[in-house]
């Protein structure tokens, strides 16, 4: 079968930050339609990496391709700069909502900076959005992110990065902080929109339910690069990389890989692993 063209690629990425390299010889290719896990340790520039791809820090050396258009030159207009933030959605770490809004208000924040659509129109998108999410509308639409639970607060922070119908959903560690119910509710409505909707998703993710419930690939990072992109069942029997070794064959890792078989017994797990082995 042939390979898809990748939907973000990046081609020896350097970043530097005054003097300090933070990655350097950085090479990923992203295939559409997958659920990819960026793993590796803190201050590995995970998050950094994703605010690269989505234009809101700039590289120091190599390129960056989004659908085969090169996103990461000096020469591109601020016209054909939010014609690329579009095609991505980004969840920050916490959520990240802006207090002083309500919960209507912050989905339609996007489309009002993005969009040309009539402020009715745009009311009308954003509750969809937070219907799409699991919330009902009517009851959340006029509260402020400080009523909300954890995981109310994740949903509208999902709701508010696919306002614009992004084709790429970026998640900054999305079950840090949620319960065991919550995280896996979280993880069945990213599998089920990610299917749905056609999304690529790249997350950052220590979560190994996560990972061995609804991630395809894991793309891990250390010495500054790409130094393992694999499936999760390859990257979880490889023993070269002590750091991957060690994080999936701890107790809690092997657990977890057990996970995996539990969710094929249970009703969603015909959602979790339809397109894995
Ligand atoms: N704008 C910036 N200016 C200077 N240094 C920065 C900047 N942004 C990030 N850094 C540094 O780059 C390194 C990577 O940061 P980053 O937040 O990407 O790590 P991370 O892998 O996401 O870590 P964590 O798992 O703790 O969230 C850190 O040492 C950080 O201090
Ligand atoms: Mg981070």
């Amino acid at each position: 079968m042939a390979q898809a063209e990748p939907i973000v690629r990046i081609e020896n990425l350097g970043t530097n930050f005054a003097g300090r390299w933070i990655h350097r010889h950085l090479d990923l290719a992203i295939e559409p339609n997958r659920i990819v896990s960026l793993i590796g340790a803190s201050g590995c520039g995970k998050t950094t990496l994703l605010r690269e791809i989505l234009l809101l820090q700039p590289i120091s050396e190599g390129k960056i391709y989004l659908m085969g258009d090169c996103i990461s030159g000096v020469n591109i207009s601020e016209n054909q700069r939010r014609q690329f933030a579009c095609h991505m959605g980004m969840m920050f770490q916490q959520g990240a909502l802006f207090s002083a809004m309500t919960v209507l208000e912050n989905v339609m924040f996007p489309l009002m900076e993005y969009t040309d659509f009539d402020r009715a129109t745009i009311r009308e998108i954003a509750r969809l959005k937070i219907a799409m999410t699991g919330l009902v509308a009517g009851d959340v639409a006029d509260l402020y992110p400080s009523a909300l639970s954890g995981g109310m607060r994740k949903r509208v922070a999902l709701a508010r990065a696919l306002a614009l119908d992004p084709k790429i959903l970026m998640l900054d560690e999305p079950s840090a902080g949620l319960d065991p119910k919550g995280a896996y509710e979280l993880d069945v409505l990213i599998k089920t929109l990610q299917e749905s909707l056609g999304l690529t998703v790249i997350m950052i993710t220590h979560d190994l339910d996560t990972i061995w419930g609804i991630v395809d690939e894991v793309v891990y990072l250390d010495e500054k690069k790409v130094v393992l992109h694999a499936s999760v069942n390859v990257a979880a029997k490889q023993k070269k990389i002590a750091g991957l070794a060690s994080f999936f064959n701890s107790p809690r890792g092997r657990a977890a890989s057990y996970y995996r078989e539990i969710l094929k017994q249970s009703e969603v797990g015909v959602v979790y692993a339809s397109n894995r082995q």
